[in-house]
């Protein structure tokens, strides 16, 4: 009988991407996925730290599998990611159905940790950092194999670790130091999900403007210009860039690469110019604004999305409007926009001036409201315009429909056929609403 295990997946792309990678590399041990975790031998959480509400999640959905546990005293419960990562083995201690922690580094070491887990009773931790894209022969050939049947859209870890060290960030903390991963492997892994099926890759990394790797030789721009060659992907996208490392070389990429698409996700978290200081981010305002205006002469019609944290210590009403200032400014395409939480050992959590929690929940509003009407502006820029679409699935509560996106990643939904998923489109925009954009099939050529 084959043993099953269910994987929960909380936070980033680069979660997903590493809860996939563990499906791969559990697959040849003999575990089958069950999509229902009652059906399930054993138990994996993927878990993130960035924010408290993510955490609590991880405790809560640990509550839950505690009485799994109680009915099936069998089950194995591991957990993983920043949460594991940063508790260790005092996660141990606060959850007593975890058989076994494993870090952010781990997961290349998961057979050999299974293998262990249980024996004589113990209950570990495996949260050294000591995996630096650097693993041993048999792992390597796991990192670079890509899925068997990856989605139209496919996501390729190009580095790990962050070392900007934002003062509200924990990321750095749980992921460790900034690591890019050689462009051999990251070709080899992007070419076989081409091959296999994939007609879109986003190239992950907390950072991937700083991305250097075969002894300083390939920079991101190059690597870029690599992938571009797959002949049989269609479209590249990257994620998350660092405003202060956004290079001319990579602005003029926007209008050179063919494939790379019109969209770029650049994190600006304040428009105050005392807040980024505080912040650490190593920018201005006018910095940022201008590599905005930048980008747009480069590619006029490139989407600009952004995330934006408000309610950090010591932000005025001053400091907050300059930041619905900048918005109304660059009018971008969407924004994710959060309360800033305290996440130690992050240095923010030490500063003066916390905001007051209903003071931040009103900014928070009030930037929400702004982005809305921006955002659906912009939307209505393609109304009556034909629009290239990668169809990626069926419609999820319409059958008749099919969805995919844009170049410039917004969502469009029209009637269609299920046959068209993978397939570039044509689409005629009929209407804009707020979180995607409807029409009709012009042409699937
Ligand atoms: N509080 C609120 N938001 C945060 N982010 C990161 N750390 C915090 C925090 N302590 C947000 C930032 C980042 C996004 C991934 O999460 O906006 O870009
Ligand atoms: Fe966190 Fe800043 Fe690194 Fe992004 S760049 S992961 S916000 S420390």
């Amino acid at each position: 009988m084959s043993i099953r295990f269910h994987i929960s997946t909380f936070g980033c792309q680069m979660n997903d991407y590493d809860s996939a990678k563990i499906a791969q590399i559990l697959a040849p041990m003999g575990y089958e996925q069950a999509d229902d975790p009652s059906d399930a031998d054993l138990l994996l959480i993927n878990t993130c730290s960035i924010r408290e509400k993510a955490e609590r999640k991880v405790y809560s959905l640990l509550g839950r599998f505690k009485g799994l546990k109680r009915r099936n005293p069998s089950l194995i419960i591991g957990v993983g990611g920043c949460v594991a990562q940063q508790e260790g083995e005092a996660l141990l201690h606060k959850v007593d159905c975890l058989d076994f922690v494993f870090g952010t580094h781990a997961i290349f070491d998961l057979p050999e940790i299974l293998s262990e887990v249980g024996k004589n009773g113990r209950r570990k931790a495996y949260t050294d950092f000591t995996y630096r894209f650097d693993p041993p022969m048999e792992s390597a050939a796991l990192e670079t194999a890509p899925a068997k049947d990856p989605s139209v859209k496919s996501l390729v870890t190009i580095m790990r670790g962050c070392d900007n060290f934002c003062t509200f960030c924990v990321v750095p903390y749980t992921r460790g130091h900034e690591v890019s991963r050689p462009s051999g492997h990251i070709l080899e892994e992007a070419a076989g999900l081409a091959r296999a099926g994939a007609k879109e890759i986003t190239l992950l990394g907390q950072n991937v403007n700083s991305y250097r790797s075969d002894e300083g030789k390939t920079g991101f721009v190059d690597l870029l210009q690599h992938v571009n060659r797959i002949r049989e992907l269609e479209r590249i996208r990257f994620t998350t860039s660092h405003p202060k490392d956004l290079s001319s070389e990579l602005i003029h990429a926007f209008g050179s690469l063919e494939k790379l698409c019109p969209h770029i996700h650049l994190p600006v978290q304040s428009g105050s110019d005392a807040i980024l200081k505080r912040m650490n981010r190593r920018y201005t305002r006018n910095e940022y604004l201008e590599k905005i205006q930048r980008l747009r002469s480069v590619c006029p019609d490139i989407s600009i999305t952004t995330d934006l944290i408000v309610g950090f210590p010591g932000e005025t009403d001053h400091d907050f409007e300059a930041t619905l200032e900048l918005m109304r400014r660059v009018r971008f395409d969407g924004a994710y926009s959060f309360k800033y939480s305290d996440r130690p050992p992050a240095k923010a959590t030490r500063f003066e001036g916390k905001v007051p929690e209903e003071l931040k929940s009103e900014r928070l509003q009030r930037l929400q409201a702004l982005q809305n009407r921006i955002t659906l502006e912009r939307n209505q820029r393609f109304t009556h315009r034909d629009v290239r679409v990668l169809v990626e699935c069926q419609g999820r509560r319409r059958p008749s429909q099919v969805s995919g996106r844009t170049g410039g990643n917004q969502v469009v939904n029209f009637p269609g056929d299920r046959s068209l998923t993978g397939r570039i489109v044509s689409v005629r925009v009929e209407e804009a609403l707020l979180h995607s954009l409807r029409g009709r099939l012009q042409s699937s050529g």
